[in-house]
């Protein structure tokens, strides 16, 4: 597949379908596809929880914040919800570069899901202090970002930014999920 086609079809996801679950294998696939990633000094210092049973998945899911955007949805029903989860963490101590990994390691999973027919929401808006447990957080690391995954039942799409200048993302009445990008031209600011 086309590169760009990939990044494209990789849209953020937030119904799956949970029936499904996830090939056998999937999560640690996802870590290794990170493993093998660029990091700031080759320090890697990002490690990784797998989340995939069905009682740490339900003792998650009420720790995360959906679709800031979206204020009357509260998140997806029961059948829609992720068939697992990645739990990023990183040192305490650890220093700023540590910020450009996670978004290299997001990115990476999101493409890589994608690769294999799943996707994936990542969050910042979660409570660390419900998750914690469930993870068994070794003292000397924080939760520095959670990717919800699954096989997607959600149709995502790309758009224009509308006239209003508006990044929000919506739904329209099908439920389909539109997300707005700018265009080339305002990003690409010089070609010299
Ligand atoms: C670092 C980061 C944090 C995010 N945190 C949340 C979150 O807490 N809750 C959520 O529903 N979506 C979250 N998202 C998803 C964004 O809302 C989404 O990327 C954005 O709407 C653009 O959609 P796209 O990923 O399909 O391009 C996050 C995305 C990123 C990259």
């Amino acid at each position: 597949m086309d590169f760009l086609q990939l990044v494209k079809d990789a849209r953020t996801c937030r119904r799956f379908d949970e029936a499904a679950g996830l090939p056998q294998g999937a999560l640690p696939w996802l870590v290794d596809c990170v493993r093998c990633s660029p990091s700031a000094k080759n320090q890697q210092a990002l490690r990784f929880a797998a989340v995939s049973s069905p009682e740490a998945r339900a003792a998650l899911f009420p720790a995360l914040r959906w679709a800031g955007a979206l204020p009357d949805w509260n998140g997806p029903e029961p059948g829609e919800r992720p068939a697992g989860y990645l739990v990023m963490c990183a040192p305490k101590d650890a220093g700023p570069t540590v910020r450009i990994d996670m978004g290299i390691a997001g990115q990476t999973v999101q493409l890589a899901a994608t690769s294999r027919g799943l996707a994936a929401c990542m969050f910042l808006s979660f409570d660390p202090h419900v998750i914690a447990p469930i993870i068994d957080l070794p003292d000397d690391l924080a939760i520095v970002l959670v990717i919800a995954l699954g096989k997607p039942v959600e149709i995502r799409r790309l758009t224009d930014v509308p006239a209003n200048g508006c990044l929000n993302y919506w739904r329209d009445s099908d439920g389909v999920h539109y997300v707005p990008k700018r265009a080339l031209k305002d990003i690409l600011i010089r070609e010299l």
